[in-house]
C-alpha cells in the first residue's frame, strides 16, 4: 500500500526527471504514477479522499513543471540552432560524394522493367502492400481455417496479428473488388501487382526472407487458360528478348483451379542446355470462391492469375547465382549494375 511518504518520494523523483529530460510529457506515463493511481482502491475509506487530493496535487504540480520545461526547451532550441553553413562556401572546396557514384538497385530497375512490359500489354501496374492481415493472406484466397496449406507459406506475424505478406496474392481480393464495377459495365480487370514479400524459412542460395513477386490478375466474361499461357509466354519472351519454349505441370494452390506451375526452357544464350527447364511461377484459373469473396459472380465471369518471384527472373537474366546478394548491400555486387 502506498503512503503519503511514498507520494512525496515519487513526486521528488518525477519532478527531477521532468527538469532533466528532453521529453518531459513522457513522465506522465511513468509506472510510478500508475501505481499510485492503482493504490487508491486499497486505501481505507477515511483516508481515501486525502490520498486522492494529494495525488491530484501531485499531478497538477507535474503538469505545470512539464509545461515550463517544454517552454524552456523550445526557447533553448530556438537559441541554439546555427543556420550558417559550417564553411565559407565562397572559399572552401568541399568534397561531397559525387552523385554519379550512386546507382539504382538492380531490383528497382527490373521491377520497373516488368511493370513496363505488362503496362504495354494493357495491364495496370500497382504496388503490393507490405503489411497485411489474415483475411487477405488466406481467408479471401480460399484457404480453409486451420488448413495445412497455410503452413506452406511460413508467414511472419506481429503480436497484434498483422501479417507480413508471404506472396503478392494478398492483393487479389483488393484488385477484384476495385475492378468489379468496371467488369459489370462491360470491361475487364487486368492488373499486375508488384512488391515485397517475406517468408520465415531457411535461407540458402535460392531462399531469402525478403523477396519480390509480381502477381497478375485478369478477369473477363470468357478468360481462359490459353489466354493466360499466351500472356505469360509474351511476357517472358519480351523480358528475355527471344523466343522461348514453355511448359506447365499441375500444381496445388487453394486459390486457383486448375493450378499450374509454369516453366520456360533455359535459353542457351544464358547458359542453358536444351531440355533444361526452369520453373518460373505458379498460375491458374481463379477459384470461384475467390471471385465470390470479392462479390464477383463466378457464373458470369472467369479469371486467371499468376504469381512469381522477381529475383528468379533477374538471376537468370544476369547469371546471379545467390539470391542473398540482393539484400546484402554489397557494393561489389551493386557496382556490377551501376
Ligand atoms: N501466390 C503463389 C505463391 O507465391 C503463386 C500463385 C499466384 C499461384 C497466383 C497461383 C496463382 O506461391
Amino acid at each position: 500500500m502506498s503512503t503519503m511518504q511514498d507520494i512525496e518520494e515519487i513526486e521528488k523523483k518525477l519532478l527531477s526527471r521532468v527538469s532533466t529530460t528532453n521529453t518531459p510529457r513522457d513522465v506522465l506515463r511513468s509506472p510510478d504514477l500508475k501505481q499510485l493511481y492503482g493504490a487508491i482502491k486499497s486505501i481505507p475509506n477515511e483516508q481515501r479522499s486525502a490520498y486522492g487530493k494529494r495525488i491530484n496535487d501531485l499531478k497538477l504540480s507535474l503538469e505545470s513543471s512539464i509545461s515550463k520545461r517544454e517552454a524552456d526547451l523550445d526557447n533553448a532550441a530556438v537559441e541554439s540552432i546555427d543556420v550558417t553553413a559550417p564553411w565559407d562556401i565562397n572559399s572552401v572546396q568541399v568534397n561531397l560524394l559525387p552523385t554519379n557514384l550512386g546507382s539504382q538497385h538492380p531490383l528497382t530497375v527490373e521491377i520497373e522493367n516488368v511493370a513496363d512490359i505488362f503496362t504495354r500489354m494493357g495491364f495496370e501496374a500497382i504496388e503490393s502492400r507490405q503489411i497485411d492481415d489474415d483475411y487477405h493472406m488466406f481467408g479471401s484466397l480460399n484457404f480453409p481455417e486451420n488448413h495445412p496449406a497455410r503452413d506452406g507459406y511460413d508467414t511472419f506475424r506481429t503480436e497484434e496479428g498483422f501479417i507480413a505478406p508471404a506472396h503478392t496474392s494478398t492483393m487479389q481480393n483488393r484488385i477484384l473488388k476495385a475492378g468489379k464495377a468496371k467488369l459489370e459495365s462491360g470491361g475487364q480487370i487486368g492488373v499486375v501487382a508488384l512488391g515485397r514479400c517475406f517468408r520465415n524459412e531457411d535461407l540458402d542460395a535460392t531462399h531469402e526472407h525478403t523477396f519480390y513477386q509480381f502477381e497478375g490478375v485478369f478477369v473477363s466474361k470468357d478468360a481462359n487458360l490459353g489466354q493466360m499461357l499466351g500472356t505469360l509466354r509474351s511476357f517472358f519472351e519480351c523480358y528475355y528478348g527471344q523466343r522461348l519454349k514453355i511448359k506447365t505441370q499441375p500444381a496445388y494452390f487453394p486459390f486457383v483451379e486448375p493450378g499450374l506451375e509454369f516453366a520456360i526452357e533455359k535459353p542457351t544464350t544464358l547458359g542453358g542446355k536444351p531440355g533444361e527447364w526452369l520453373e518460373m511461377l505458379g498460375c491458374g484459373m481463379i477459384h470461384p470462391n475467390v471471385l465470390l469473396a470479392a462479390g464477383i459472380d463466378p457464373k458470369k465471369y472467369r479469371g486467371f492469375a499468376w504469381g512469381g518471384g522477381i529475383e528468379r527472373l533477374v538471376m537468370l537474366k544476369y547469371g546471379i547465382e545467390d539470391i542473398r546478394y540482393f539484400e546484402s548491400g554489397k557494393l561489389q555486387f551493386l557496382r556490377k549494375f551501376a
